[in-house]
This record gives structure tokens, sequence and C-alpha cells, in this order.
């Protein structure tokens, strides 16, 4: 464990983002201020059948959080805790919307933590009008042409446009 009295910390916060909804950059900018460095890493290997290619989800993240210097967006394949290593970072970011969240983030972080125990994983909540929201529901409201404003940002919102009309 590094003892250096002043050490610059690198964070990861892993997802999908399929896409980046609001409530992520809720999270992302609560992370961005509390950490010297973070790295928005979208995940290529999901099981997952994702209306967004990988790289388009990147260039969504980086549209969004342009204004933030600390925040980069990069993709990442095989397990995390390779490529938190390989990025020198030492945490791991995760949001909680509900207890619901909690079970599936428990079972990751401390499966993470087997694999590699120098890597800690931090949960953050969203702000609570973001408690409800999802990709997933993001999704089927915008193919049903049902999406409220003010849940995605502009370039996601564009996106979705030209996907679903
Ligand atoms: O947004 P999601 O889908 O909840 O994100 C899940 C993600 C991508 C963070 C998780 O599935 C992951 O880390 N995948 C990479 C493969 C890996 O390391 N699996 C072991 C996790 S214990």
């Amino acid at each position: 464990m590094s003892t250096d009295k002043y050490k610059s910390v690198t964070a990861i916060y892993p997802g999908s983002f399929d896409p980046v909804t609001n409530g992520h950059l809720d999270l992302i900018a609560r992370g961005a201020m509390i950490f010297d460095r973070l790295i928005v890493a979208v995940a290529q290997n999901m099981d997952k059948d994702p209306l967004f290619a990988p790289a388009e989800r990147v260039e969504m993240i980086e549209a969004a959080t342009f204004d933030w210097k600390n925040v980069e967006a990069d993709l990442f394949e095989g397990l995390l805790m390779d490529f938190a290593r390989t990025r020198g970072a030492s945490v791991i970011l995760r949001g909680i919307r509900a207890v619901s969240d909690y079970e599936y983030e428990l079972q990751m972080a401390m499966m993470n933590r087997k694999i590699e125990p120098q890597i800690e994983t931090v949960f953050m909540l969203p702000g609570e009008a973001y408690s409800y929201l999802s990709s997933r529901l993001v999704k089927e409201l915008a193919r049903f042409k049902g999406l409220p404003k003010g849940l995605v940002p502009p370039v996601v919102e564009e996106r979705l446009r030209a996907k679903f009309g």
C-alpha cells in the first residue's frame, strides 16, 4: 500500500452505459469532485444485446462530459480488475440507486476485491431525482416515443431520435 503523503487517485466508473443517462452524469460529477482523475469505462464484452455500439457509447460520454477536464471515457474488454491495474486506478466507483441494487453490487465488489485486494470499490448515491432512472427504461420509452425530457443528455436524445424517429 502506498504511504505517499500526497497521492493522486485515479478512479474507474465502469458500466454498460447503453446509453449514458443523466443519472450516470450525476454520479460522474460527484466522482470528479473527489477523485483526481475519473475514467468512465464502457464494457465491451456484455451478454446483453446492446442498442449502441461500444465506440458510440464512448462518444456520447465524451460529448456529455466535455467540460469536466479530469474525466475521460474509454472502452475495456475482459476483466475490470485487469483494466484498472493497467490504468493505475486504485478505486472503482459504482452508484447505488436503491436497496435493490445492493445485492448485485455487493457480489461484484467482493469478487473484485478477491481478484485485486489493492483496489477499493467506492459507492456513491446519485441525486434522488435519478433514483428510478435506468438505461433500460430510457431505451424502452424511446422505442415507443415516450421518453420524457431531461433524463438523458442532448447528445443521447439526438441519437435515440435517429434510431427510433
Ligand atoms: O452497468 P452494468 O451493466 O451494471 O455494469 C456491469 C459491469 C460492466 C461493471 C460488470 O459486468 C463488469 O465489470 N464486467 C467486466 C467483466 C468482469 O470483470 N467481471 C467480473 C465482475 S466481478
